[in-house]
């Protein structure tokens, strides 16, 4: 279903982090059937301009810019060749994110008898733990610092940072990445409220799970059965299923559009089945 022949961003300029990666390089190409010209920056060129090749083909706006979330100079670089391109930002999703299994235990619950390779707690490592507080939390501030500026008095702009279901109740083994979506579910607030007198909003969703071809072997067997984990996650979503990308693609479209969602400002949509209401009991 074609949901993006809903809106109509004509000459809006959408800068798009993490968009060489799964979810943001599908947001990417849908995106662009709205007419917006779309900014497809990512640490991988190569992923990127493959997908901007493929908007371009279709009859799209779209150009790839390598780029590093985490550094100023690379993000300046490309904030000065989008505005040569395209012009200044209007709409800015800040898609850059992601684990590291350095700082991921292997253990759900701490035992007295561990096996002497069990990787606990206790042998997180500290650069792991870095890299996901920064590439999560700081990947998303240092672009909004750099594009946000422009965006100031324009009208329709806004931005929209991707949480996760762990900023309202962490997953087990993954204490970086929970406190980082945490941390990015609290900023989309702070930055509601920082620019709501010069008329950018900040919104953020919240994925729930998600079958992708990254994680279906984690989740299904050969036989297309799901394993162990996939039925605990089943069994916690209410809806008994797992969510698809464009059901992820129908929240950014309606809190990137104004004429839906322009008195929407600071929050922080769930879409995940109903993951995050139920208690299990
Ligand atoms: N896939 C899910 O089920 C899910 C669920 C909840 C939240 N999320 C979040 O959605 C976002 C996208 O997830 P995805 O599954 O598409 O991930 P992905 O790994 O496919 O894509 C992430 C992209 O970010 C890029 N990237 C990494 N470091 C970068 C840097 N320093 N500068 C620029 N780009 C960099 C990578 O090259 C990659 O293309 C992430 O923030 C992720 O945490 C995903």
């Amino acid at each position: 279903m074609n949901i993006a022949k809903n809106h109509h961003f004509q000459n809006k300029v959408v800068v798009i982090t993490g968009a060489g990666g799964v979810l943001c390089a599908y947001f990417a190409k849908e995106i662009a059937k709205t007419g917006a010209k779309v900014a497809l920056l990512d640490l991988n060129f190569e992923s990127a301009n493959q997908y901007a090749n493929e908007i371009v083909n279709e009859g799209g706006i779209a150009k790839a810019y390598q780029t590093n979330v985490l550094d100023l100079a690379s993000l300046q670089t490309a904030r000065e060749a989008i505005l040569e391109d395209f012009g200044t930002c209007d709409i800015l999703i800040n898609g850059a994110g992601g684990n590291n299994p350095k700082a991921t235990t292997d253990n759900e619950f701490h035992e007295f008898d561990l096996t002497e390779n069990t990787k606990s707690f206790f042998e997180l490592d500290k650069a792991g733990i870095e890299f996901v507080f920064n590439l999560n939390y700081l990947g998303t501030l240092l672009p909004t610092q750099i594009f946000a500026k422009d965006m100031i008095g324009k009208k329709g702009a806004n931005i929209i940072n991707i949480s996760s279901m762990n900023a309202y109740t962490p997953l087990t083994k993954i204490p970086a990445y929970s406190g980082a979506k945490a941390a990015i579910s609290n900023f989309t607030q702070w930055l509601a409220v920082y620019f709501s007198r010069v008329g950018i909003r900040c919104n953020a969703i919240a994925p729930g799970f998600l079958v992708s071809n990254q994680n279906r072997t984690l989740l299904f067997d050969e036989k297309g059965n799901p394993t162990a984990r996939a039925n605990k996650i089943l069994t916690n979503t209410p809806m008994g299923r797992f969510g698809e990308a464009n059901e992820l693609l129908g929240g950014i479209l309606f809190l990137m559009d104004e004429n839906y969602a322009s008195f929407v400002n600071g929050v922080v949509l769930p879409i995940d089945g109903g993951f995050s209401a139920y208690s299990g009991v």
